[in-house]
């Protein structure tokens, strides 16, 4: 975030799964303390939690919908959280549905920052396809679950691969990863 806004990396800021909202509130705060009064952040996610997989795989897709209650937080909920935290204005846009439906509409926009945290391999990818084109050169792509989820190491794998992207993959701690958009 400070690396964003010292370089004047060009562009909004997406977390692709929000649940309570901590991380977005954090990337708004953020803004603020750094006196950022352009950027906008876009909170994108189902707000009731991960969808049910087509089949049950077996795999953390069946059990993070089981606890759909848990990860299901209303839009209402999270626009509170930001309030309460005095952080709630017209550059905080929710984007409230499932991300192969809300994706597509957000290409063309200018990205300095993508945070993934939808966990499935499915929700990884239409963010990635529909919103990379528009990351900045020295923006970002942060993967929450890169190091817990092996759908998520492999949905980047993919990604990386298709679209011949070369920037080292950097880990951040034991969970996540990112990487810079050269
Ligand atoms: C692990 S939580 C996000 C945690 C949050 N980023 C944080 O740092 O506190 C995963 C979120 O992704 C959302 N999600 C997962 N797959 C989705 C999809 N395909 N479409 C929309 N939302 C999805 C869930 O509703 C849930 O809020």
């Amino acid at each position: 975030m400070t690396h964003i806004v010292r370089k004047n990396v060009k562009g909004d800021l997406i977390e692709a799964g929000v649940w309570r909202g901590g991380a977005s509130m954090l990337m708004k705060a953020v803004l603020d303390a750094y006196g950022d009064t352009k950027r906008h952040v876009v909170l994108a996610d189902s707000f009731r939690g991960v969808p049910k997989p087509k089949q049950p795989r077996g795999d953390h897709g069946d059990e993070l919908h089981r606890i759909s209650g848990y990860l299901g937080v209303p839009r209402e909920k999270v626009q509170e959280h930001f309030s309460r935290y005095g952080l709630l204005d017209d550059r905080i846009e929710f984007v409230e549905g499932l991300f192969e439906k809300t994706m597509p509409q957000l290409a063309g926009r200018r990205w300095s920052l993508i945070r993934l945290d939808g966990d499935l391999y499915e929700s990884l990818m239409p963010p990635l396809e529909h919103l990379y084109d528009g990351l900045s050169r020295g923006g970002f792509v942060i993967i929450d679950d890169y190091n817990t989820f092996p759908q998520a190491e492999q949905a980047i794998a993919d990604f990386r691969e298709q679209r011949r992207v070369t920037a080292p993959l950097r880990r951040i701690d034991e969970h996540a990863a990112f990487w810079c958009k050269s």
